[in-house]
């Protein structure tokens, strides 16, 4: 069952999905239509995507009879964004999920910082309705492009009875927000689920789901907090690798000024979190200067196992990029109003 009811038709299903536009290769143009690469991100509307399977959608069982919107909340690539779109995203978000007879969302998206809007979407939001990213390896100008599938499916996905929550497709692949990570630079399905899996798979406009939907619950104070600040806590991901000596937190701290201060340092480590001697010894001078350091890992797959003489946090699982997203919400939350 669609989660809410038109408000003039109590009875009737929620048959509305509404497609929000952010820019990416799904949007992408290039001059020629064998250019994979030399193309631009976030050129071509929402709309126009939208359109252009509009009338494959209609003779889907799982979507005919549904009615579809679409609105352009940012045109960027990706590897662009930032609190700026993100602001937008989440208030234009907020505003369709309470309208009574939208089901579900999709949201159009480029490839590369996917997995950190979808983390920032449920971790503040939570929908009690889905919230689908959909992107595309290829640019829509490309001879044979993925995004038109991409997008059914990610309606289709949207269109499920019990979906909630916010979920990436790719590739015929759902993937959860907490799990969801681009793990390839050029293959269609980029995307990986790492040790979780993925939450399913989308079948001739039908989802087989392995998984359960994600859960959590909406943080409305902080929601109203991000919309509100400009300025997010500065936090920074470093890496720890063969030589890190350490010069690049000394660095940041000594670049650190009252306007912008560094609030909190994400490393990813080598292996379980490991970090090279030298950095560790400045990551634990930044953490007693006041900086809020966490621990992760650089590989691709796992989470790192925290020990009892830890002497910096980890980050719960999550991979370097959200943990930096986590933490950026955790400074936030604990600031004073
Ligand atoms: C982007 O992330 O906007 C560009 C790359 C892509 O969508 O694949």
């Amino acid at each position: 069952m669609p989660q809410s009811a038109p408000a003039d038709h109590p009875n009737l299903p929620a048959r509305t999905l509404v497609v929000l536009g952010t820019g990416g290769t799904i949007a992408g143009r290039a001059s020629a239509v064998g250019d994979n690469v030399g193309y631009t991100a976030g050129e071509v509307g929402v709309g126009h995507l939208l359109a252009g399977v509009q009338g494959m959608a209609a003779q889907l069982h799982t979507l005919s009879g549904w009615v579809f919107e679409a609105e352009q909340v940012a045109q960027v690539d990706s590897k662009d964004m930032g609190p700026a779109v993100w602001r937008s995203l989440l208030a234009r978000v907020a505003h369709h999920l309470v309208r009574p007879e939208v089901a579900g969302l999709v949201v159009t998206h480029g490839t590369d910082t996917l997995e950190e809007t979808a983390w920032l979407l449920q971790a503040v939001l939570a929908p009690a309705k889905p919230v689908v990213m959909a992107c595309a390896m290829r640019p829509a100008t490309a001879l044979v492009p993925d995004g038109p599938q991409n997008l059914m499916d990610a309606l289709c996905v949207a269109a499920t009875p019990g979906a909630r929550g916010v979920v990436a497709v790719c590739a015929g692949q759902v993937h959860q927000a907490g799990h969801v990570q681009k793990v390839h630079t050029y293959r269609l399905d980029a995307f990986d689920s790492g040790d979780a899996g993925p939450l399913g798979c989308v079948e001739e406009g039908r989802l087989r789901a392995w998984q359960p939907w994600p859960e959590g619950t909406a943080d409305r104070p902080l929601f109203q907090r991000l919309l509100a600040t400009t300025a997010w806590p500065r936090v920074e991901l470093i890496t720890s690798h063969a030589g890190a000596d350490g010069a690049v937190v000394r660095a940041l701290l000594a670049a650190s000024l009252p306007s912008a201060p560094l609030r909190g340092l994400v490393v990813a480590g080598t292996g379980n979190g490991t970090l090279h001697a030298d950095l560790l010894t400045a990551l634990a001078d930044a953490q007693a200067a006041g900086v809020v350091v966490r621990r992760g890992t650089r590989c691709a797959y796992g989470q790192v196992v925290p020990g009892p003489h830890d002497a910096l946090a980890d980050t719960g699982g999550l991979s370097p990029v959200k943990a930096r997203l986590a933490l950026v919400l955790e400074l936030l939350a604990a600031d004073p109003c």
